[in-house]
């Protein structure tokens, strides 16, 4: 469904100036009990493909080709996923049946996919941190894959690389929510700037309506700057106990070096049951029962 133009600019691998992407998939996944008691939430699938392999495909269509996963127990579905599965695939070869392989089969054949055990839920910062080996010293995308971002032409992330490619910087992807839901995300302020980006001054995680600067939330996409990981190293457990990736970016911020972008597309919070049915509802209607 990409457009020429989105095609273009993948073939020129976007900015060209990030190639990897990581993927925090450690999380227990407990608001989707008890389906995900023995599988991991990103393998619960919107039709027929799992929310995991939806965020692949959207860091591919950004130029970001090699995958990098940070996973934990009970995760191995997820490598099993982005492999090849000899008895099926030998199973169903020549029958018409192949070509529900086809999406998955592309990516294999693009991506690299490496991965990076966290011990320890200790929250979403500990689990960037834990991706270290894994980037090493460039910038990097960030998908959160129950966040599931649809956009008829450039992907998210493809969006939000360009914008890193503009202002070297972080970049955060934003989006107005209802006042009664700030305290569900990080919640930023700044600067409105002339492109109708903002310059992000302070950022808060989780707030009440009292404590949030605004009704602009943070949703799971991201672009680093490797620097985050030495903040991160000195970051001290906040909100909830857990190690903040809002916390080691409002050190950024402070150095006006983080961007908000507001996206063109849409958000589903996968999350959560109402975004789950509410995703798998749009994409039924978007493209009925055709396979995608
Ligand atoms: P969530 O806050 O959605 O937590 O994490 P969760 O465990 O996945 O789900 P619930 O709330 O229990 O239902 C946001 C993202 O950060 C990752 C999760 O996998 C998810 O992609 N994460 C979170 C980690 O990888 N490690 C952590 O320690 C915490």
């Amino acid at each position: 469904m990409q457009t020429n133009d989105a095609e273009q600019s993948r073939m020129r691998g976007r900015s060209g100036l990030i190639g990897k992407c990581l993927f925090p998939v450690a999380g227990y996944g407990t608001r989707f009990l008890p389906a995900t008691k023995a599988q991991p939430k990103e393998m619960l699938p919107v039709l027929t493909k799992p929310l995991i392999q939806y965020g692949v495909e959207e860091a591919l269509d950004a130029g970001m080709n090699t995958i990098a996963f940070v996973t934990g127990r009970n995760k191995r579905a997820i490598e099993d996923h982005f492999d090849i599965t000899y008895e099926l695939e030998d199973q169903i070869s020549g029958t018409h049946k192949e070509r529900y392989l086809q999406s998955i089969r592309s990516l294999i054949d693009q991506c690299t996919f490496t991965y990076v055990r966290q011990t320890q839920m200790k929250g979403l910062g500990d689990a960037v941190l834990t991706g270290e080996p894994l980037i090493g010293n460039q910038p990097f995308g960030v998908i959160l894959a129950d966040d599931l971002c649809y956009h008829d032409g450039d992907g998210i992330l493809a969006q939000m690389a360009d914008i890193y490619a503009r202002y070297r910087c972080s970049v955060v992807a934003i989006e107005e929510v209802p006042a009664d839901e700030v305290s569900k995300y990080g919640v930023i302020d700044g600067q409105l700037m002339p492109d109708g980006n903002i310059r992000i001054s302070n950022m808060v995680e989780k707030p009440s309506p009292e404590e949030a600067p605004s009704n602009l939330a943070v949703i799971g996409r991201y672009i680093l700057t490797p620097d985050i990981f030495r903040i991160l190293r000195t970051t001290p457990a906040g909100k909830g106990g857990e190690v903040q990736l809002t916390d080691a970016l409002m050190q950024q911020a402070k150095e006006g070096r983080v961007i908000g972008y507001r996206f063109k597309g849409r958000r589903f919070d996968c999350g959560s049951i109402e975004g789950f049915v509410e995703a798998t509802n749009f994409f039924f209607s978007s493209m009925g029962s055709e396979r995608s």
